[in-house]
């Protein structure tokens, strides 16, 4: 190698997916782990909408580990960073010295800069750190060559963000074993599988910050007899339930479990000690109508989920779509002024019968939700070849 080029660092960039769960993750039975007390499932989200992409550097003459988010660097000592970090490296230790003991090491014990940026407003409320901890953990896995199974390393970034280590939809098998071994994602059905599926976030104006899950989940965790009796006696049963409606592509079966569960992630939260209020008046409002709109139709053809935070998911098959939107416009009648109300997947326009406004017959929302993101189960994590897409330049900082 030339003398100059010794010290240029070496350069990764990927992207990874949010995921949005339809069978919750509520509780943990170990905090540092970050181990569950249930098993969950989720669908992947495509990058083309929502996405996190980070570049990370190695070179020799980087001091220290270094992170910027969002165009701000940020505290490299938070714990759930320092977890996933430490994890990979020893993983790639551990490589080293049972596959194959010549592997360079000096990779090792560089110091690494990481940089990292969503494709969503981060105001939006979506769940960003599953992103950004599966796009952590991917690019440092390329970066130090580690291989094979790494969602019990994304877990211990973030719970949720284990499963955005796959497309299509996933499971968070919630394991066993006290060192979390065996807590892992796992792919149920690769994202080619249910084409037909659409999902649109719809993205409500939120007033204040919800409390987060971290914290909102220990606390039900201590105070919720309700959550233990899910968590022990019925998401074993709705995770079958769940992957045999997926597998059949079952659009009833799979809305009704997902809107079943939803409903009792947060009553748990109300049954939390004191309560936990995610859900607001939009969000009330987004369940009557999808219900209202359901039985017009005498059939299950819509589904909502609620995370931690008032944003509505709803799911429905691709002809369903541009009806279900003009309903949104209708009961939630957006601001005038600038922005475009629909982004993403383009959506064909249709018209919205009077017995159907009339069935539903609820008083419209102004402003209620400020855009709507159309979107499908995509890949996921991926790698970006083309070098101009690094966050980072060859110095190894930010670049812009
Ligand atoms: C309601 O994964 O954000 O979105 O593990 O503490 O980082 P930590 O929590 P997080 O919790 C997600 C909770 C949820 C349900 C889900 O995604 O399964």
């Amino acid at each position: 190698m030339p003398e100059d080029s010794m010290d240029k660092p070496n350069i990764v960039t990927c992207t990874a997916p949010v995921n949005i769960a339809v069978v919750k993750y509520w509780g943990k039975r170990d905090e540092e782990l970050i181990l569950p007390i249930n098993s969950s499932l989720s669908v992947t989200l495509h990058q083309d909408q929502l996405k996190t992409t980070t570049t990370i550097a190695t070179s020799r003459s980087f001091q220290e580990d270094r992170i910027w988010l969002n165009g701000k660097e940020e505290d490299i000592n938070h714990p759930r960073l320092q977890s996933c970090l430490r994890e990979i490296r020893r993983l790639a230790r551990k490589r080293r010295n049972d596959d194959d003991p010549s592997l360079d090491s000096t990779g090792l014990s560089q110091r690494v800069h990481i940089c990292s940026v969503n494709n969503f407003p981060t105001a939006a409320g979506l769940a960003s750190s599953a992103a950004g901890f599966a796009c952590l953990v991917y690019t440092l896995a390329r970066v130090f060559g580690v291989e094979g199974e790494l969602s019990a390393i994304a877990r211990q970034g973030s719970g949720s963000a284990c499963r955005s280590m796959y497309g299509g939809f996933v499971q968070w098998i919630m394991g066993e074993k006290e060192d979390g071994k065996d807590s892992l994602a796992q792919q149920v059905e690769a994202e080619t599988h249910w084409p037909e599926l659409r999902i649109l976030v719809l993205v409500a104006s939120a007033e204040r910050k919800p409390v987060g899950s971290t914290s909102g989940m220990q606390t039900s965790v201590k105070t919720s007899s309700l959550l233990k009796h899910r968590a022990d006696s019925v998401v074993p049963g709705r995770m079958a339930d769940m992957i045999e409606a997926v597998q059949k592509k079952d659009f009833a079966a799979f809305a009704e479990l997902t809107m079943k569960d939803s409903n009792q992630f947060h009553a748990t939260c109300l049954d939390t000690y004191p309560p936990i209020f995610y859900l607001n008046r939009v969000s009330q409002q987004i369940i009557n109508v999808v219900h209202r709109y359901n039985r017009h139709y005498g059939e299950t053809r819509l589904a909502y989920t609620f995370d931690a935070g008032p944003n509505a998911v709803i799911f429905m098959l691709k002809q369903h779509v541009p009806e279900f939107v003009q309903v949104v416009q209708h009961f939630f009648p957006p601001e005038t002024n600038g922005g475009q109300f629909i982004k993403g997947l383009p959506v064909n326009s249709a018209a919205l019968s009077e017995e159907l406004k009339q069935d539903i017959g609820l008083e419209p929302m102004p402003k209620g939700i400020s855009y709507i993101i159309s979107t499908k189960a995509g890949p996921g994590p991926c790698v970006v070849t083309d070098p101009t897409q690094h966050l980072l330049g060859s110095d190894g900082f930010p670049i812009g």
